[in-house]
């Protein structure tokens, strides 16, 4: 999808993917550094060791305790770091590795643009609590939903991120501006989010319980998931008349935050970054 981009953009980019061992990051980082790389994007697992192994980081991926994007910058005469396309043809003599995370900015923008919901004063259902679930529930948490009921297999884990939750919002607003509360809703819900990683097998059940919870009392669900393109849970979702988005939108959404980090560009052609990534992750 990025090269997509580039190549819409009439930028002379290349996007490759490289297969790095967890034990080679570190190389991996300094030899992208020492090319001269404009930027990295990693995934799992990556992402967590590479926290300790960049310059500097970005507000956002101190956040998250992760980084999924870096930037390589240079130092000029006068000390300002800025990114090594702003440097043409001399050298910096001193480059760094700058570690950003887009993910959350990703499934914010992703709810928003591709299933429509308003989150501020939302009403949320989520599913799952181990690391996308943590990610998603602390950045609705900070988008203000409402009300977040948190529903995982290992109980424990919810309740755990229930504390974390309450305790990172009272420390930073003095109150809790949303009601989070363990299992599901009695009530009606603005929208669900799957980010528990049942339904990437074609064997995989639905994630949501249907005896304590009906998709009748949900306007619209949301499915990390992206392959395939329709889980159990969103095609059961669509029955019941829910709008549906799957993680494709989250992924792309993700990318062009990452292309605006790397190229500066803000105008990103994410339609064109879409049809691109459908078109490799589907037509197999
Ligand atoms: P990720 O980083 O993708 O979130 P993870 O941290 O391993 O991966 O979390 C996987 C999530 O899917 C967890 O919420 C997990 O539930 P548990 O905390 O109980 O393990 C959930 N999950 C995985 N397999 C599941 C299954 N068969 N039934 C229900 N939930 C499942």
């Amino acid at each position: 999808m990025h090269n997509a981009a580039f190549a819409e953009l009439g930028l002379n980019w290349r996007y490759l993917a490289y297969e790095v061992l967890p034990e080679n990051l570190r190389e991996a980082i300094e030899g992208a550094k020492a090319m001269r790389f404009a930027g990295l994007n990693l995934t799992v697992p990556h992402k967590l060791l590479a926290y300790n192994m960049v310059d500097a980081l970005d507000e956002s991926a101190k956040f998250w305790g992760a980084v999924n994007t870096i930037r390589f910058e240079g130092r000029k005469p006068g000390g300002e770091w800025l990114p090594l396309r702003a440097f043409d043809n001399d050298f910096p003599a001193d480059i760094r590795s700058h570690g950003f995370n887009t993910d959350a900015e990703g499934l914010v923008t992703s709810l928003e643009q591709d299933l429509g919901v308003t989150l501020p004063g939302a009403r949320v259902l989520l599913l799952g609590a181990g690391g996308a679930g943590r990610t998603a529930a602390l950045k609705l948490a900070e988008c203000g939903v409402a009300e977040l009921h948190l529903v995982n297999r290992t109980h424990n884990k919810a309740e755990e991120l229930l504390s974390v939750i309450k305790s990172a919002f009272k420390v930073k607003t003095h109150q809790p501006l949303v009601h989070v509360s363990l299992g599901y809703p009695k009530t009606e819900v603005d929208l669900v989010v799957n980010a528990t990683s049942l339904g990437l097998k074609p064997e995989d059940e639905s994630p949501l319980d249907d005896t304590a919870f009906s998709l009748t009392q949900a306007r619209a669900v949301y499915d990390m998931i992206y392959k395939p393109a329709e889980t159990k849970l969103l095609a059961a979702a669509k029955a019941a008349g829910c709008r549906t988005a799957s993680g494709l939108g989250m992924l792309v959404w993700q990318g062009a935050r990452a292309f605006t980090i790397w190229t500066g560009e803000e105008k990103v052609p994410v339609a064109t970054m879409r049809r691109a990534a459908e078109q490799s992750i589907y037509a197999r």
